[in-house]
């Protein structure tokens, strides 16, 4: 099986995710390993903090880790996670950023540490880019409802043309019980479109793999969804294509089975 990751940490040096070339490189061969052809780099872009010689600094190393990861037969494409604070329509207009392979889509992510239940004007800083011409496809949606995975808000941001991401940690319940029911619940709803390692280190939770939560998705979800979530739609981003919704049938609800059990 071959698979695509669309959010990945491991350009050295430029954010908290991998610090040096080397490890760069082994994060590479674990993924080329694993079965992961392509991946975007996505760095965190933060605005406000960024000017045009960081960008050029980072776009530097990011060169050259396209071209580190083509010596192990691994395709990498340029790509940015933006932070969605206050100052980020600033760096937009500034073109401060890589969309993922110079395509509309664009990954973009809001504070983990604020609760999405408590914000409900979000929204309009989808809709900035949106009317820029761009496709939001939003990091680890699971991490933002900290009391309630909020499934109609969701619904909205799809409607509104967006794109959902989910983590592989998180649906494997590496952060925890409450993020895992949310992924699960995007997933059993056919909210989720692509699944990515979101990598940052070599070992621990987060690395570049992807094999175990594909043959988790497929053994809960049936070989196609599988397959749209870890290969087709990110294959069909890179591509400038439209994605397509999972067709996940809910039987026997593997949410209600872990969470719901008394
Ligand atoms: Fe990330």
């Amino acid at each position: 099986m071959t698979y695509i990751d669309l959010h990945t940490h491991i350009t050295w040096n430029v954010d908290d995710g991998i610090e040096t070339k080397e490890d760069s490189l082994k994060a590479l061969e674990m993924a080329k390993k694993d079965g992961i052809d392509s991946l975007a780099l996505t760095p965190h872009f933060i605005p406000g903090r960024f000017k045009q010689d960081d960008y050029d600094e980072i776009t530097e190393v990011m060169q050259e880790c396209v071209d580190l990861a083509k010596t192990v037969g691994v395709q990498a494409y340029m790509g940015s996670e933006l932070f969605l604070n206050e100052d980020y329509l600033d760096m937009v207009d500034q073109h401060l950023f890589h969309s993922i392979n110079q395509t509309k889509y664009l990954l973009v992510e809001y504070d983990v540490r604020k609760d999405m239940n408590q914000n409900d004007s979000e929204e309009d800083k989808l809709y900035e880019l949106i009317i820029r011409g761009y496709i939001p496809v939003i990091a680890h949606v699971e991490r933002y409802f900290h009391s309630k995975m909020d499934i109609s808000r969701v619904k909205e941001w799809i409607e509104m043309g967006c794109v959902i991401q989910v983590n592989r940690t998180s649906l494997l319940g590496l952060n925890g019980k409450k993020v895992k029911e949310n992924a699960i619940q995007l997933i059993e709803n056919n909210l989720a479109h692509v699944l990515s390692t979101d990598t940052h280190r070599i070992e621990g939770n987060r690395i570049c793999r992807m094999s175990d939560a594909y043959e988790f998705l497929k053994e809960n979800y049936g070989k196609k969804n599988a397959d749209l979530l870890c290969f087709g739609n990110a294959n069909h981003i890179l591509n400038s294509e439209d994605v397509e919704k999972s067709e996940v049938v809910v039987q026997k609800s593997l949410f209600s089975r872990l969470f719901k059990r008394r």
